[in-house]
């Protein structure tokens, strides 16, 4: 399978993405493998004809906002983020109409819709550095309550106002679940994803992004780790990391939307190209500028 969608892929200048949660055997065979960030720089920048997302709705629709003129196609078009939804409807208007300088930033997670609602967007690798130079005191962080927190906790001069949205693989961490992996292994460092309560931040040792976590086990002198976020970062960490031991709250944190992104399922949308994101035109328009502005603040 793997010889014919490396054909496939020449055949018709396809390139692919993967997120650090897809299942292992798909980023073994991607072009690309990163956070979110990282992969929206990818998009941005790519020459092939055709862009296979391997990972949620919001990622393929950020896909196309951002290179409209490639055909973007997703392995499997259900596989969505249920946090990507979660703003209540007219809240928006109703902080707009509240505070004159506000700010609504948006979490990249979230549907295009709310993205064209949003003055820029931002990932869990550049939240702090984009929110700190903004210009406006007051912030409406969406969907994420558990990064805006983080956010706020780091960029004390502004008023973050926080939506009560979650990352529901991440919300069920508990520290209870960390505390009795502390014990078992009570020399590993804790890595922990923002998307975590507060509680669970409170226990770690390095809090950062799929990419950030990836990079700190690497250059660490640890050779144990516990690590707070979707168990898809093992491949990466443990190629990297041979001698290192990694660990995981039980049970293992599993996002499956991200796990519908299989093998059989890259190699159908190569061949019936049937899988096609498309996203209105307004739409598209609406949601590029906070995408944009993220590039040119995130860097
Ligand atoms: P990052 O890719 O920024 O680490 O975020 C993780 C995530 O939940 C993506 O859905
Ligand atoms: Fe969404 Fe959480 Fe899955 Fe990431 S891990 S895609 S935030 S549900």
């Amino acid at each position: 399978m793997k010889s014919q969608i490396e054909q496939l892929k020449i055949e018709k200048n396809a390139v692919i993405l993967a997120h650090y949660y897809a299942p292992a055997e798909v980023q073994e065979i991607a072009d690309f493998v990163g956070d979110s960030f990282y992969l929206a720089k990818v998009v941005r920048q790519s020459n092939a004809d055709i862009i296979v997302f391997c990972g949620v709705q919001f990622m393929g629709e950020s896909a196309k906002v951002l290179n409209p003129d490639k055909k973007v196609l997703m392995p499997d078009l259900t596989a969505d983020c249920p946090m990507a939804h979660m703003v209540a409807s007219g809240i928006i208007e109703e902080m707009r109409q509240r505070y004159d300088d506000l700010a609504v930033v948006c979490y990249i997670n979230s549907t295009a819709e709310l993205k064209c609602k949003s003055d820029v967007c931002v990932t869990s690798s550049n939240a702090v550095k984009i929110v700190r130079a903004l210009p406006n005191k007051n912030i409406f962080f969406i969907p994420d309550h558990n990064l805006g927190s983080f956010v706020a906790k780091r960029v004390p001069e502004k008023n973050i106002i926080l939506n009560d949205g979650c990352c529901p693989i991440h919300a069920k961490i508990t520290a209870v679940q960390v505390l009795a992996e502390k014990e078992k292994h009570p020399k590993a460092e804790v890595l922990t994803h923002p998307e975590c309560n507060a509680d669970v931040i409170e226990l770690s040792d390095y809090i950062g992004s799929t990419a950030d976590i990836i990079a700190y086990a690497k250059k660490s002198e640890t050779k144990e780790f516990i690590i707070c976020t979707e168990d898809g970062v093992d491949y990466k960490l443990i190629t990297d990391n041979p001698n290192k031991r990694f660990y995981y709250p039980n049970p293992h944190p599993c996002c499956a939307d991200m796990k519908l992104n299989t093998l059989e399922s890259v190699l159908s949308v190569l061949q019936k190209e049937d899988k096609e994101v498309i996203v209105d035109d307004d739409v598209r328009k609406g949601a590029l500028k906070p995408l944009d502005k993220m590039l040119e603040l995130g860097i």
